[in-house]
């Protein structure tokens, strides 16, 4: 169970981070349904850590993709890990063994930079190493949905601060929408002002709420 001496905080739940992922950032954003109906499907995450999200997504995107159709998955990280590291992580969950060993073969030997991993199965990695309020308004594309998985808010304030969740709504397309575990006060209001329609789910496991939303101009969830 990675720790973060830095941040003081695991990085995901201790129940089984994978399962949390599946119920938090797929379920939370009507995914694997929603990327069935499209040729090109672009997930955007705030914090790569082990690539236990990417891992699980990439799984049940294998699972569920029509052929021919791609996968971007874009990651905002300052800390990037080293191989070694995330293969210790996620050696723990053998229904990703495939996905670890093609993630932890390709990852480079000092991360840093911009990374962009091609896979098979129409999957596409892109890890922006370096803060997210520096890399996110730069990157070129916008976002069909969003992980939003740095740290707990009282313990990491900046990654869910007003101006990195309105950068956040920028780069998100209409109809886009946003996951997270998170339910702090602050962090459900900086979300709506940035523009989001939030909704208050059920948490995982013992978490009593998370939030998850949709980018709406029209004003329709
Ligand atoms: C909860 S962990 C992410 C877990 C990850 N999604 C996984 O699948 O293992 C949070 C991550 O956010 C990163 N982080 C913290 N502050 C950051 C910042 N300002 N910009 C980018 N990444 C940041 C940390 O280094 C850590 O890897």
């Amino acid at each position: 169970m990675p720790y973060s001496q830095e941040f003081g905080d695991h990085f995901y739940c201790r129940e089984d981070g994978r399962a949390e992922c599946g119920h938090v950032f797929l379920a939370g954003n009507g995914l694997p349904q929603r990327w069935r109906h499209r040729s090109v499907f672009r997930i955007g995450e705030l914090g790569f850590g082990t690539g236990l999200n990417f891992c699980e997504t990439w799984r049940q995107w294998k699972e569920t993709r029509i052929e021919g159709a791609n996968l971007h998955f874009v990651s905002f990280e300052r800390f990037p890990m080293l191989a070694p590291d995330i293969g210790r992580a996620l050696s723990h969950w053998p229904q990703i063994k495939a996905e670890r060993l093609a993630l932890c073969a390709e990852w480079p030997d000092l991360p840093q930079g911009r990374i962009d991993l091609d896979f098979k199965d129409g999957m596409r990695l892109t890890v922006m190493c370096g803060a997210a309020l520096e890399e996110i308004g730069g990157f070129p594309e916008k976002f069909d949905a969003w992980y939003l998985d740095g740290f707990a808010p009282k313990r990491n304030p900046d990654m869910w601060s007003q101006e990195l969740m309105r950068l956040a709504y920028e780069k998100t397309v209409e109809g886009g929408t946003f996951a997270t575990y998170a339910a702090a006060g602050f962090v459900r209001r900086n979300l709506q002002a940035a523009g989001f329609t939030v909704e208050r789910r059920p948490g995982f496991g013992s978490k009593r709420e998370m939030l998850c939303g949709v980018k709406s101009t029209s004003g329709v969830a």
